[in-house]
C-alpha cells in the first residue's frame, strides 16, 4: 500500500529538466526513480509532457508533469491497494485515458511505474533483476554495448551516423566486458589525439571528432579494438551501429557525408560496410517512414546481422507484433519511456521472445543516475544492453550496476 507519491523537477544529463519520483509505502519504505528523455525520438513514442513556458528552461520545464504525479496520480495511488505492478500501471493508463499518454504525460507515468516496480519487488522479497523477468525465465547477464563515438543529433560534429558502439561479445563476464569497453575507449582517445582530432564528448559520452565519413570512423574504432589488445569480431569485440537514420532521411532519400542515397543504395552501402568491418548489429539503418526499404533491408542483411528497430518500433507491443508478422527487422530496442509503463515494456519483451526477435535494452541520450535498465536487462535475459560510453556518471551507473548484480548472483 502506498501512502504518498511525489515528484520534483530535476536536471538530466543534458541539463534539461526531468522528473525524480518518490513513493512511500505504509511500512515507511521509500522508492525512487529518475526519468530519461530522448533527442532522436520516434514519432509514435508516448508523449513527454513539457510546459512550453518559454520563460522557464526555454519551454522545456516539466512542472505540469510534476503536478500530475503530485495530484491525480498520487490520489489514485493512495486510493486503494494495488495487487500488482500491472494492476497499478493499467490504472494509470486508464486515468490518463489517451492512446499516447499525452494527458498525464509519459514522463510522469513512467517515473511512477519504475519506482512502483521497485516497491513491488521489495514487497515480494525479490531483487529487481529477477522481479522484472518472466515467471519461468532465468536471468542472464547482457553484453554491454558501449557507444564510444557520437554523431547525429547527439554531437555538434558533421558525422551523420549517431552511434558507433563496441560490443565485447566474447567477454567471459560483465566485469571483463566493462574492462574491455574502458580499455578500448582509452585507446580510442589516444588514437584520436595521435591523428590530430578533438577528443570532446557527445551527449552519450562518446568522442565527437570532426570526421564525416562513417567508414573512416569504423576503421578508427576497429583500430582501437585491436590496438587495445582485443580481437575485432564476434569472438572478441564486435561493432554495433545506430545510424538513427530517421534524422537524415527525407522522402526516402538519405543524406550521409554530403551524398544522397536511395533506400536501395543505403542497403548496398550497409552491405559494403558489413563486408569491410566487424559489424554485428545495425539499429535504425533505415527511417521509420521507409517500411518498404526495411523489408528489403531485412531480406538482404537479416541473416548476416542483427537489425534493430528503435524509432520504427518505439517499444510498442502492437507495433512490434505487426512487424514480426511482416518480416521487418529481427530485433527491437527497448526503452521504458518510449511506451511509458514498465508493464507494457515487459509485454514488448514477451512479444519479442515469442516471435523469436532479439531485444536490446536501452538508455536515452538524456539520462539520470537511475540504473533501472541494468536490472531490466538482466531480468529479461535478452542478452544485450546499451547505455552509452564507459564514462560519465549517468552512463556508468548502469554498467556498474551490472557488475554489482553479477557479483550478487555469484554469491547466491
Ligand atoms: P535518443 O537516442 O535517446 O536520443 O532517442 C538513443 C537512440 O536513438 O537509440
Ligand atoms: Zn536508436
Amino acid at each position: 500500500r502506498f501512502v504518498s507519491a511525489t515528484a520534483n523537477e530535476v536536471l538530466d544529463s543534458r541539463s534539461r529538466p526531468t522528473l525524480a519520483v518518490h513513493l512511500l509505502t505504509a511500512e515507511g519504505r521509500g522508492f525512487s526513480a529518475g526519468v530519461p528523455s530522448g533527442a532522436s525520438t520516434g514519432s509514435r513514442e508516448a508523449v513527454e509532457l513539457r510546459d512550453g513556458d518559454d520563460a522557464r528552461y526555454g519551454g522545456q520545464g516539466v512542472l505540469g508533469a510534476v503536478r500530475n504525479v503530485n495530484e491525480p496520480i498520487a490520489e489514485l495511488l493512495t486510493s486503494r491497494v494495488f495487487e500488482s505492478l500491472e494492476d497499478l500501471d493499467r490504472a494509470m493508463i486508464e486515468l490518463d485515458g489517451t492512446d499516447d499518454k499525452s494527458s498525464l504525460g509519459a514522463n510522469a507515468i513512467v517515473g511512477v511505474s519504475m519506482a512502483a516496480a521497485r516497491a513491488f519487488a521489495a514487497a515480494d522479497g525479490t531483487p529487481l533483476w529477477r522481479f522484472l523477468g518472466p515467471a519461468d525465465g532465468e536471468p542472464r547477464m547482457p553484453v554491454p554495448h558501449f557507444n564510444v563515438l557520437n554523431g547525429g543529433v547527439h554531437a555538434a560534429n558533421d558525422l551523420d551516423f549517431q552511434e558507433f558502439m563496441i560490443a565485447p561479445l566474447g567477454a567471459p563476464s560483465a566485469a571483463e566486458a566493462v574492462r574491455a569497453g574502458s580499455e578500448i575507449y582509452g585507446h580510442l582517445k589516444s588514437l584520436l589525439r595521435e591523428r590530430g582530432h578533438e577528443v570532446g564528448l557527445g551527449d552519450e559520452g562518446g568522442f565527437a571528432p570532426e570526421i564525416a565519413d562513417p567508414a573512416d570512423v569504423l576503421q578508427l574504432v576497429a583500430d582501437a579494438i585491436e590496438g587495445a589488445g582485443y580481437t575485432a569480431g564476434r569472438d572478441g569485440v564486435a561493432i554495433a551501429l545506430d545510424p538513427a537514420s530517421s534524422e537524415f532521411e527525407k522522402d526516402c532519400v538519405y543524406r550521409v557525408a554530403g551524398r544522397d542515397r536511395s533506400s536501395d543504395e543505403m542497403i548496398d552501402y550497409y552491405a559494403e560496410l558489413v563486408d569491410r568491418f566487424p559489424i554485428w548489429s545495425i539499429e535504425d539503418g533505415l527511417s521509420e517512414r521507409d517500411r518498404d526499404g526495411w523489408r528489403r533491408l531485412t531480406e538482404r542483411l537479416g541473416e548476416r546481422v542483427q537489425l534493430v528497430g528503435d524509432d520504427l518500433f518505439v517499444t510498442n507491443p502492437a507495433i512490434v507484433r505487426d512487424a514480426i508478422a511482416d518480416g521487418i527487422a529481427n530485433a527491437a530496442l527497448i526503452k521504458v519511456n518510449q511506451i511509458g509503463t514498465v508493464t507494457e515494456t515487459l509485454e514488448t519483451l514477451a512479444v519479442c521472445r515469442e516471435g523469436d526477435y532479439a531485444a536490446m535494452v536501452s538508455h536515452r541520450s538524456g539520462e539520470s543516475d537511475d540504473s533501472f535498465i541494468a536490472d531490466l536487462a538482466v531480468a529479461s535475459a535478452c542478452g544485450q544492453i546499451k547505455s552509452g560510453a564507459p564514462a560519465r556518471g549517468e552512463r556508468i551507473a548502469k554498467y556498474n550496476r551490472l557488475v554489482e548484480i553479477e557479483a550478487l548472483r555469484a554469491r547466491e
